[in-house]
């Protein structure tokens, strides 16, 4: 059999794991999830789902794709199990479905890297007439699939890897430089204090439902990513203590966008409390308003303040639109024995057809903005959300619970705990196996079960 292609070195592994799971998730949704969900209260509700629930699960898929080597459909069928293939069909149609969206954000992204290179400010004004310019977004759009599907096609090592091992450190640099900078502008502290003082009043049961549909949105978990990734990586990797620094890399950009984001926002506020909660709960809240911030820097500063940041963002949604492609394109090669080259293109394709909608639906068509009534009010949910809710946030999380009752009852924890020993195993290795291997029969099943039977 042809080699399926591996990760060349365990850093090499981690950093593109952790490119998947830092991406739009992080910098674009997390703050204004923060923002609606009562700050501090959204934070800390967050934190105990990835470290409590999350982090079991993303153990439990990289074991899965390491022990088969193979992709989640596979996979399944290789443990001997092929009725639970199911598992991996859902979650190619997850990913299908979070790409198709998720480009589109990518490709907004990406524009207003080029707005802000020409001193655009202007553009937050403008935002709903950006968007509904579908010809500019799907240029942007395919030019972004394309770059995603190049270095995909690639391969492992030679693409993926290596794009990771770029960008995730340009991505972190960047992200402190301008942490530090935010900080440094008035009233940047009644930003922290907004982010950072629980407001519990506003955690609703929605909230909460949201904070995991973020969690395991943020950290790609429950569509097979993982597994797949697994299946790159060799024997000897540790994978518990891996999880656990990709979990823990996560979720501390995540609050690090939050650290850069409010005291921008403050400052452009002029430290008013009301119009901070007013403004950054919206999903469109880093396209409006941070071009005006951008703008009061001045114009030199703020083109090259404003463009780093908008190239920041590219590059995060670059390295999870590679993962989310790659999951079908293993599909294609594994399951189907199609070339991986013409694999990927053939998928990115479909994918940026399925996303026409999600594209149309930000303005050009008023049939794809209101696409689902939502029953006993007014209001409806766009293409986009649309697909959001339920390939980003409903299906992951039943994914989830589905793989975690696999692993503990068909697959058997003995088998899971096998994969996952490593020799010589340190204190702290063995106590976050030994609560892995709890976690995955007694606390993901039980919670991740009550929230698929509420939400269904
Ligand atoms: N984790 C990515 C983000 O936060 C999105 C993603 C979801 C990527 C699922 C891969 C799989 O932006």
């Amino acid at each position: 059999m042809a080699s399926r292609g591996n990760f060349n070195s365990r850093l090499g592994f981690i950093l593109a794991s952790a490119g998947s799971a830092v991406g739009l998730g992080n910098i674009w949704k997390f703050p204004f999830e923060v923002g609606a969900g009562g700050g501090a209260a959204f934070l800390v509700i967050y934190l105990f789902f990835a470290f409590v629930l999350c982090f079991p699960v993303m153990t439990a898929e990289l074991a899965i794709g390491r022990h088969t080597q193979s992709s989640p459909v596979g996979a399944f069928r290789k443990l001997g199990f092929s009725k639970w293939s199911g598992i991996g069909y859902l979650g190619l149609a997850s990913g299908l479905l979070i790409l198709s969206f998720y480009n589109v954000v990518a490709a907004w992204s990406f524009g207003y890297f080029f707005e802000m290179v020409v001193g655009n400010f202007e553009i937050g004004s403008h935002f709903s007439e950006y968007v509904s310019n579908w010809l500019k977004i799907g240029i942007y759009g395919i030019i972004f699939m394309s770059a995603t599907a190049f270095i995909v096609s690639r391969g492992i090592s030679h693409g993926i890897e290596r794009a990771a091992k770029i960008m995730m450190p340009l991505l972190l640099s960047l992200i402190f430089g301008l942490i530090i900078y935010s900080l440094t502008l008035p009233n940047a502290m009644v930003g922290i204090q907004y982010y950072l003082l629980p407001d519990f009043s506003k955690v609703t049961g929605a909230v909460v439902y949201s904070a995991l549909g973020q969690a395991f949105f943020s950290l790609s978990l429950g569509m097979g990513a993982l597994i797949t990734f697994g299946s790159y990586v060799k024997k000897e990797t540790n994978l518990v203590s891996s999880a656990a620094i990709i979990t823990f890399s996560d979720v501390c950009i995540a609050f690090l966008a939050g650290l850069m984001m409010f005291p921008l926002v403050a400052y452009l506020t002029k430290g008013d409390l009301a119009a901070i909660n007013s403004i950054s709960g919206e999903e469109s809240f880093i396209f409006e308003t941070l071009p005006a911030v951008f703008q009061s820097l001045g114009p030199v500063l703020g083109i090259v303040v404003g463009s780093i940041f908008f190239l920041l963002l590219s590059f995060a949604a670059l390295t999870s639109t590679i993962s989310l492609l790659e999951v079908p394109t293993a599909f294609l090669v594994d399951e189907k024995k199609i070339k991986r080259s013409k694999a990927t293109w053939i998928v990115a394709g479909i994918i940026f057809l399925i996303g026409i909608p999600s594209m149309l639906g930000s303005g050009a068509s008023e049939f794809f903005a209101n696409f689902v009534k939502l029953p006993g009010s007014d209001s409806s949910l766009s293409f986009m959300s649309f697909v959001g809710v339920v390939g980003g946030s409903t299906f992951l999380s039943l994914g989830g619970f589905l793989i975690s009752v696999f692993v503990a009852f068909i697959w058997r924890r003995k088998n899971f705990m096998d994969e996952v020993r490593v020799e010589n195993e340190t204190a702290v290795n063995g106590f976050l196996r030994q609560y892995v291997n709890f976690a995955i029969a007694y606390i993901c099943p039980i919670i991740l079960g009550i929230i698929s039977l509420v939400t269904i």
